[in-house]
């Protein structure tokens, strides 16, 4: 018999939105699961009615999955409640998370009928002298061997096969040069960095070393809000902590450390002024790279023109999947003044609660790039290592292809802001 994950039938609604309530509230029946895990549970108790979502079985191969939630649920069985919380957590009281997924809801497509069948669909690009065969890009995420023995290896193997590129996290569990031998072909490098200037220049050498044409650095997580992440997972941690030992080390940040100690230099007591920087951060990484420099993050007009002003050459438009602060703005709202302020002159990618074929359309008709996803392909790591990797890829470009055909779009260049149009949340109108 297969497993689902909604309350026991026997209990009416009433009493089953009862009994969660209970259960939120009880100190003695707290399970470490994050805020969002708990308010499924709600909606699926009846607080709304329970959408497909709710209600669905659990899969046991990745090829029974019908759309990526299905990886979502088997990552959350899967996973040691330490794992899964880093997974899936937002900061605060994840409203920036909720809000990342619930904007898509305001921006409606513009489908066009008649539009005739695509024989060709083109779903290729270059952004910044890299080639891609599809506008999904993996973002840059940590410690993936807490989510699969095979962690960033298995991630790049599925890059490989499936064709997308990689952005290798700062925190990695795994080297940059055998992640970038198992891709077979150049990753970006996602930076964390400190006001250092030996340290980043260390790192910027690596990457550069392992052949990465573009760096990444990530300027929305401040020390403040990361400590306080990092305490949340070091709670749960506290209980599964044999696990959690070796898979939360970044093997790069470590290396550095250790090479710090080497000349007498106390870099990890430093590293406390981790991501504290400043535009003059930029300008210094900026001059001392030959790697195109993109900044993640960015979620305002005013700092989209500073990216500009600062020969910064690309955007990544995030908040970082709602783990950066609570602000509520979701980066799809975020979207359209950035790209009305840079006005075409650098490349715009963006990310941050990504999960639909027609999420990916109405970014690209909204003036990105290209997008990237995070979770969606941790929880295929979760479930089903490279083969899960591999199947959240192909279902999500398989999505993004049935909407450019349904709408008439043959290539990502005749996706135009035409096709999409933005519901007013205050009065119901579209505009
Ligand atoms: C487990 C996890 C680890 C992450 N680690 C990093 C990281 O090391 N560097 C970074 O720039 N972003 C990191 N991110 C953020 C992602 O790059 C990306 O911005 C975010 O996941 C996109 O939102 P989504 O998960 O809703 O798709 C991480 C996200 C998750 C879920």
């Amino acid at each position: 018999m297969r497993k689902t994950r909604v309350m026991p039938n026997h209990l009416d609604k009433t009493s089953r939105r009862s009994l969660l309530r209970f259960l939120l509230a009880s100190p003695l029946l707290f399970t470490p699961r994050p805020v969002a895990a708990f308010e499924r549970l709600l909606a699926a108790a009846g607080e709304n009615e329970p959408t497909a979502q709710e209600a669905r079985e659990i899969i046991k191969a990745a090829t029974e999955a019908i759309d990526v939630f299905d990886f979502e649920f088997v990552a959350e069985r899967n996973l040691s409640p330490a794992h899964y919380t880093y997974l899936s957590m937002g900061v605060q009281h994840e409203v920036t998370l909720r809000a990342n997924r619930t904007a898509f809801d305001d921006f409606q497509l513009r489908p066009r009928r008649l539009v005739g069948s695509i024989r060709d669909l083109d779903t290729s690009t270059q952004i910044l002298g890299t080639k891609m065969s599809s506008p999904i890009i993996l973002a840059p995420a940590s410690s993936q061997k807490a989510f699969h023995p095979e962690g960033e290896l298995a991630v790049a193997r599925a890059a490989k096969r499936k064709d997308h590129l990689q952005i290798f996290s700062t925190g990695s569990s795994t080297p940059i040069e055998e992640v970038v031998a198992a891709r077979g072909a150049p990753i970006w490098f996602q930076l964390y960095t400190a006001d250092i200037p030996t340290f980043t220049r260390m790192q910027l050498r690596e990457a550069e070393e392992a052949g990465c044409p573009a760096v990444v650095l990530t300027v929305d997580v401040t020390a403040t809000i990361f400590d306080q992440n990092r305490d949340r997972i070091r709670r749960f941690r506290r209980e599964d902590n044999a696990e959690c030992q070796t898979c939360h080390q970044s093997s790069m940040v470590q290396d550095a450390i250790d090479a710090a100690h080497a000349v007498g230099f106390d870099l990890e007591r430093r590293l406390d002024n981790l991501m504290i920087l400043d535009w003059d951060n930029v300008d210094r990484i900026r001059d001392a790279t030959p790697m195109k420099l993109l900044l993640k993050g960015i979620l305002t007009r005013e700092d989209a023109r500073l990216c500009v002003e600062h020969g910064v050459d690309g955007i990544v438009v995030s908040n970082h999947g709602g783990r950066a602060e609570d602000s509520g703005l979701s980066a799809i709202e975020a979207l359209p003044e950035i790209v009305e302020e840079v006005g075409g002159r650098i490349p715009i990618l963006i990310d941050s609660g990504f999960r639909r074929g027609t999420d990916f359309f109405k970014a690209l008709a909204l003036g990105a790039d290209a997008v990237c996803i995070g979770r969606p392909y941790l929880w295929g790591l979760a479930s089903f290592g490279q083969e899960g990797v591999e199947a959240v890829l192909d279902i999500l470009r398989s999505e993004l292809e049935i909407v450019m055909k349904g709408l008439g779009t043959p290539n990502l260049a005749s996706i135009t802001p035409a096709y999409v149009r933005r519901k007013c949340s205050a009065c119901g109108q579209s505009g």
